[in-house]
């Protein structure tokens, strides 16, 4: 079978680690077309991963017939208009999390991905395609830990990239800490539970970076939700770990609990010096996930060859921005808030 040919868009923090993965980790695929505004960034992709088509356009790139499907990897406010053209256009499509920040455009979006059901497409939640969680999962499916009541979530970026992230809010919109950062956890929520949230209470704080009030984002924020059976599901969110990339999840049931990274370690080392012992952190969200990235690229490559369709799909954007938005909504309106079915 013909390798797919992929066309990434956007290179930057993370497109750099799809970019690679796809030109050098996932089979199936070659890497032939890359587009983004930074003129240094498709220098890259050309002389280190050997991308044969640059574009400063994405419209150029998605009508072009040297590509089969698109990775989207730009900023989330152009997620929809990205992937609907690359639909209309007659690709596949790959796009980062979230689908959309707004719920019309997302469901304008799955409308016309509904209309094109030979192609396929997918939604980046990568910690679905982790083997702990993928584990974790099974487990519950299994039964292992009866029935669940309750799910705690913390994922927290690094303090370490605070200071440009603040830099970053007082111009740009990242669409919110609770769509930007907790949607992981929303959509793991989601995908344990197979429920869907009924009830939202956001709360937050900015402490060392009070100015964040002004930009209208946050530095730490929480979520208590209420799903449809009732289970019950505690999020926290951030962007100031001063140890590393904290994502750790408890599944708490009726017959036992599991827990995904007590500690997000780095590997196996212990290092015994005269701070004490200490276990090493993951940095950052390639390294934690690293292999997460490349098992859900090699799924999207794979979905195309077998002509079938991947589990992540539009709904789990739409439910999921929702979620998300309505966690905004509670700490903007500091209420209760309750989603419309
Ligand atoms: N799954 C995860 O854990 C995870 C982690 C980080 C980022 N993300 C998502 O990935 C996306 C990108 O985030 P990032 O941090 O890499 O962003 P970034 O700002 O570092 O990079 C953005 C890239 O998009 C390009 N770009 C911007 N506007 C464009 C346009 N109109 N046409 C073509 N290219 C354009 C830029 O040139 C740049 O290459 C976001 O949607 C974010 O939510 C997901």
């Amino acid at each position: 079978m013909n390798n797919i040919r992929v066309g990434i868009v956007g290179l930057g923090r993370l497109g750099k680690v799809h970019a690679q993965n796809l030109a050098t980790g996932v089979s199936g695929c070659e890497l032939t077309a890359a587009c983004s505004l930074v003129e240094t960034e498709l220098a890259f992709a050309q002389k280190n991963l050997g991308v044969k088509h640059t574009f400063s356009s994405y419209e150029e790139m998605v009508k072009s017939s040297v590509i089969d499907a698109v990775f989207i990897v730009s900023p989330s406010g152009f997620h929809c208009d990205q992937v609907r053209l690359a639909m209309e256009n007659g690709k596949h499509v790959f796009t980062e999390k979230p689908l959309g920040l707004e719920v019309e455009d997302i469901k304008k979006t799955q409308k016309v991905i509904e209309e094109h059901p030979e192609q396929v497409f997918m939604l980046g939640f990568m910690r679905r395609y982790d083997e702990s969680y993928q584990y974790a999962k099974k487990m519950v499916e299994d039964g292992e830990i009866g029935e669940i009541t309750l799910i705690r979530c913390y994922g927290i970026d690094p303090s370490e990239g605070l200071e440009s992230f603040v830099k970053f809010a007082m111009n740009n919109d990242s669409g919110g800490l609770f769509l930007d950062m907790a949607i992981h956890d929303i959509d793991l929520v989601r995908w344990f539970t197979g429920q869907e949230v009924d009830q939202v209470w956001a709360i937050g704080k900015n402490a060392a970076y009070p100015e964040l009030d002004q930009a209208g984002e946050l530095e730490t924020g929480a979520a208590m939700m209420s799903l449809s059976d009732k289970t019950m599901a505690l999020l926290v969110a951030g962007r100031n770990a001063a140890h590393g990339y904290h994502v750790e999840t408890e599944i708490m049931g009726t017959k036992g609990m599991l827990r995904v990274a007590q500690a997000p370690e780095k590997n196996l080392v212990t290092i015994m010096n005269d701070q004490g012992i200490i276990r090493p952190c993951s940095q950052n969200f390639p390294e934690r996930f690293r292999e997460a990235f490349i098992r859900e690229a090699q799924e999207f490559i794979s979905c195309i060859q077998e002509k079938r369709q991947p589990a992540v799909n539009a709904e789990d954007g739409l439910q999921s921005t929702k979620i998300a938005l309505a966690c905004q909504e509670s700490f903007d309106t500091k209420s209760l808030v309750q989603l419309k079915k």
